[in-house]
Order: structure tokens, then sequence, then C-alpha cells
């Protein structure tokens, strides 16, 4: 019957526009997941593998939520998908889990994502809550049309009402339509500046996820005032095995230079390590072939 099925979509939300959140049956995933990982998804039999980060999941219920932007052929058509469709295939969880350490009472940790980033980092911020951490999440959307997750009886406001003073969220739009008119470099900067504190607490780590052009903002501000960073890379994968090199991330360790691999070595790095000149070109590698495929599914 409808949802028994594995890779079947149980719920099917729109959060803005082009950004669809889906529950998911995945069982084997929903079992295993750690905060950080991501699943590698086929829509189709003869579509494209996508990775996803999970950006929750519910052992008991054996699922999985995913959140999707629309940004190629693949991630348009699943979008399109409604609830009692499935996925081809869901593989995962994959990726090295987000390394959760404990901080003193007088440091926190400080996320910085934007858009989409925001699912992606929820489930790590959420492990460094559960372990006691003080987490201070700025959060950056483009204007007021585009937030999700923001509402009191939504995600972040039901996170905030768990966790109270440990949480502070400081939200930020590019148009100043909602928070802080700027980028979520704006208040990561005051902070730094301060002093590397944040709500009154020493920034013991920045960890952020979004488009490469931020989370690269995010490195470059940080490493001056060595402010240990990391970063979750959602390079372009094809295989996610380690084997194709389609998401070849080069790194600078101990003046030697790496080729690693985000589908195994990642999805997280060091950002200070990352040479992100040679980096920032690899998310343009396939555009010819996304618009045209693009083209030939009328998207
Ligand atoms: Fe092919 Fe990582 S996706 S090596």
């Amino acid at each position: 019957g409808l949802g028994q099925e594995d890779q079947a979509i149980l719920k099917h939300s729109s959060l803005a526009s082009g950004i669809v959140e889906m529950t998911v049956r995945a069982p084997v995933v929903a079992r295993s997941a750690k905060a950080g990982q991501f699943v590698r998804v086929l829509a189709t039999d003869d579509g494209e593998l996508i990775p996803l980060t999970l950006a929750d999941w519910n052992e008991e219920a054996g699922t999985i939520d995913l959140v999707i932007q629309g940004m190629g052929t693949s991630t348009k058509l699943m979008n399109q998908m409604a609830v009692g469709d499935a996925f081809a295939g869901i593989a995962g969880p994959l990726g090295s889990p987000s390394h959760v350490q404990s901080f003193a009472e007088d440091e926190t940790a400080v996320f910085a994502a934007g858009g989409v980033g925001l699912p992606a980092i929820y489930p790590i911020a959420k492990a460094h809550l559960e372990i006691g951490n003080h987490v201070t999440m700025i959060i950056g959307f483009r204007s007021a049309d585009h937030l999700f997750w923001t509402g009191d009886d939504e995600r972040m406001g039901l996170l905030k009402a768990q966790y109270g003073d440990k949480l502070d969220v400081i939200y930020c739009s590019n148009d100043g339509t909602f928070g802080i008119k700027g980028f979520v470099t704006t208040p990561l900067e005051e902070m730094l500046k301060a002093g590397n504190i944040s709500n009154g607490r020493k920034i013991a780590e920045v960890i952020s996820v979004g488009p490469p052009m931020m989370m690269r903002a995010v490195s470059d501000m940080t490493k001056p005032y060595g402010v240990p960073t990391v970063v979750s890379l959602n390079s372009i994968m094809v295989d996610a095995t380690g084997m194709c090199g389609a998401c070849m991330v080069p790194v600078l360790e101990d003046g030697k230079s790496l080729r690693l691999h985000a589908c195994i070595d990642g999805p997280e790095f060091n950002a200070h390590s990352v040479e992100w000149d040679k980096f920032m070109p690899r998310f343009n590698q396939f555009k010819t072939q996304e618009v045209r495929s693009m083209e030939l599914h009328g998207l």
C-alpha cells in the first residue's frame, strides 16, 4: 500500500519558490544516519544520481527528510514528484559524519548558512545542542520571499523553543526584508572584530554551508583570526564512490597539494586548507550540459 514501499514519498511540501521538502521512506538510511551525512538519490531508473544532505530523519518511522532546490534537470524533476511516487533508488548514508565535539561552557559553535544550506546545517547544529554546546546560527536568505523553517511551529522555531538560551539565531537577508540587511558574513565580521565573541562566548568553531561564494567568503574572513572553520562541500558528484573524480577538492595541507574527494573524504573540510582559486571553477564544469539537459526536458 501507499507508503509501505521503500523510497516512497510520504510528504511533499513547497517551502519557497523552487524549494521542496519531502519525507521519504528509507528505513536503512534512517537507522544509521549521522549529522552531516548525505544520500545519493536516483529519481528514475535512467536519471542521474544526485547527492542530497539529510535534513532530518526518524529512525522509528523509518523516514528521512530531504530539502531539494530545483537547479538542474534531476532536481527539477524530483520536485515535480508527488506523494505516492517513489524514487528509483536511495543509497546511504554516505560521507563522513560531522565531527561534533564538546566545547567549554564559555565557548560557542557558530553556524553560517545560506538558503538551502540551512537544512544541511540543521542536523549538525542540533547534534551540538544535544551534547550541551552553545550554538549561534547565522542564517541568510535572499529576501523575505525566500525564507522557510522560521515560523514558531516550524523547525527553527521549535529548535529555539527546545534549547532557549543555548541557541542564538540571527537572520539576515540580502535586501533587508528579513532580519539584518546583508550577508551571513555581516554579523560574522562583527563577532570576529569584537574579539571572536558571539553572544558573550568565545567562538570555538565556525561551520558553514551554502553557495560556494559564501563559504569562500566565510573562510577568507575567519582565516586571519585563526578561528577553526569547517565547510561542507556540496560538490558535483557522479558516482559518489571516490572513483570518477567529479567531486575533487584541491586541498593544501602542510605545504602539500592533495586532491581529496568530497564524496568519501568529505563532505566536510577544513575551510582554510581548501585551495579556493582552484576549487571554485569546478562548480561550473558541467554548465553547458546542464543547460542543454534542461532544454531537452522542457524545464
Ligand atoms: Fe565521483 Fe566523488 S563523486 S569521486
